[in-house]
């Protein structure tokens, strides 16, 4: 099992009010699976999505990670295991404006403290991978915008993490590119990556095999598509 939670909760406070964004949720992934969480907005897709990638702790409830108790975990072994194990990929690409698409990719490898060499054959086979060789020297304000959101995919799986986690991965793009993107993640995934993505759109949702939904913050539906 790589993903366990038991009874996960996240509150937040502000002033008197107490806002249960995620409320007693029960999950069991294992490696490999595609899994699409759905909901209304405000329905605890983001804050589940930030508990299970390390990037927030909950207020109760367990949350084991490849057998590993994470909420007895420091925020210094917080972040190693964040580092490590997740890649994210945003609605709003959050690539560096500066940096070369190149270096874009590459960024996580440096902080990964890889030698140089080895950086340079990753990035260059990373960006082969996502189709974006012909581009490597632009920055991303010269990209369109399923362009900008390749370079956050080849970004995220660059480390090869174990589980890569995209919130709304399509929600800044046009129907055709959306389209373009699921298909790059439908090939992750038969490369045996577990991705979990948060999506409004049904059309974007079916690419996973497994539909979690969300409705103020607990899971409502958990469906599996039968394996033909
Ligand atoms: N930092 C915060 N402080 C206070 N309340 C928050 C915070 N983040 C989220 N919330 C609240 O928690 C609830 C769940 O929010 P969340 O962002 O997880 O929803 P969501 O399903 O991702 O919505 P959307 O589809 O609009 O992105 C909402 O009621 C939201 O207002
Ligand atoms: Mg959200």
């Amino acid at each position: 099992m790589l993903i366990q939670t038991k009874n996960l909760t996240k509150h937040y406070y502000l002033g008197e009010t107490v806002v249960e964004a995620v409320r007693n949720v029960s999950l069991e992934i294992e490696k490999g699976e595609y899994i699409a969480i759905t909901g209304p907005s405000g329905s605890g897709k983001s804050t589940l999505m930030h508990l299970l990638g390390c990037l927030d702790t909950p207020t109760q409830g367990k949350y084991f990670f490849n057998g590993i108790d994470v909420t007895t975990l420091n925020d210094i072994e917080l972040s190693k295991l964040r580092n490590k194990s997740f890649g994210f990929v945003f609605q709003t690409f959050n690539l560096l404006p500066r940096l070369s698409v190149e270096k874009n990719v590459e960024l996580p490898l440096i902080y990964a403290k890889v030698s140089e060499k080895i950086r340079k054959e990753k990035t260059l086979k990373m960006l082969n991978r996502v189709g974006l060789m012909h581009r490597k020297d632009h920055r991303p304000n010269e990209l369109s915008g399923g362009e900008m959101q390749r370079v956050a995919i080849a970004r995220a799986l660059i480390n090869n993490p174990e589980v890569i986690l995209a919130d709304e991965p399509t929600g800044n793009l046009d129907s055709k590119t959306s389209k373009e993107i699921m298909n790059l993640f439908d090939e992750i995934s038969k490369d045996g990556n577990t991705i979990i993505l948060v999506t409004h759109d049904p059309n974007v949702a079916q690419h996973a095999k497994r539909q979690i939904r969300m409705l103020d913050g607990e899971i409502i539906l958990d469906t599996k598509m039968e394996l033909l």
